[in-house]
């Protein structure tokens, strides 16, 4: 088996994600503008902004290599999975701010949501749920006004390195017209993510400008700001 079909493994994926809301605050969103955009959420895990932003209207694709995997299997893994995450939490509650969640049932209760909300929405709604695998995505240049990815670029900087980093984002900027949003600019440890000038120097020479903002949103302690990468 080579080293991507390991990686689509079920049971190397976490199957984990998080509510509309959550997306909201931490990509300083407004409701009133989501059907304004066409939006690229990549990858999106089991996170529910896309079944509840196309329920309001919005017209929201996500992408993610799990997706690759039956509905039914995933919905399985992402119940395993919240409950895992939550009793890992349990042991390093001093390492979140309990403020968007004001205890670990409220955590648990609000990613069993955005579980349930995704693999609702899958199931009614296969097309706006594409699976494959970045750096490279099935969609033509500037497809999207807006593209957010949460979670996953500089969060696992342990894992994923600056060359990964840089070809994801020259693709999720390929497929964008207007404006890539990145949560959050540390890793798991809460460190800010060391080569975030460098990413920065290379989207400018490629005519994108940039901006770091606060987010109206922190759980893990430390995760409080995205990246806006933009072009007028
Ligand atoms: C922590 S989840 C984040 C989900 C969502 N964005 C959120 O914030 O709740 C990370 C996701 O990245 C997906 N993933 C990891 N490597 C990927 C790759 N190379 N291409 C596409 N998806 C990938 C995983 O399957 C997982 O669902």
């Amino acid at each position: 088996m080579s080293g991507v079909s390991r990686g689509l493994e079920l049971s190397k994926i976490i199957f984990i994600g998080r509510t509309f809301e959550e997306y909201i605050k931490m990509f300083d969103l407004t409701i009133e503008e989501i059907p304004r955009l066409k939006i690229l959420d990549a990858p999106a895990g089991a996170c529910s902004f896309t079944a509840v932003a196309n329920a309001k209207g919005g017209d929201v694709t996500a992408i993610d290599l799990a997706y690759f995997h039956p509905v039914d299997e995933l919905y399985g893994k992402g119940q395993e999975d919240i409950q895992q995450a939550v009793s890992g939490l349990a042991k390093a509650k001093e390492n979140f701010v309990w403020e968007t969640f004001e205890d670990i049932a409220s955590l648990e209760s609000n990613r069993q949501r955005a579980l349930e909300d995704c693999i609702a929405h899958m199931k009614i709604s296969p097309d706006r749920y594409i699976p494959c695998v970045l750096p490279d995505l099935p969609f033509s240049d500037e497809q999207f006004d807006l593209t957010l990815s949460a979670h996953f670029l500089f969060m696992y900087a342990d894992r994923l390195d600056f060359s990964f980093h840089l070809q994801v984002i020259k693709e999720l900027l390929r497929v964008t017209k207007k404006e890539v949003r990145i949560f959050p600019l540390v890793d798991l440890m809460s460190n800010r993510y060391e080569n975030l000038d460098a990413i920065k120097e290379a989207v400018h020479e490629l005519g994108w400008k940039t901006e770091e903002r606060l987010a109206r949103y922190e759980f893990q302690r430390g995760a409080n700001s995205f990246l806006r990468i933009y072009r007028d």
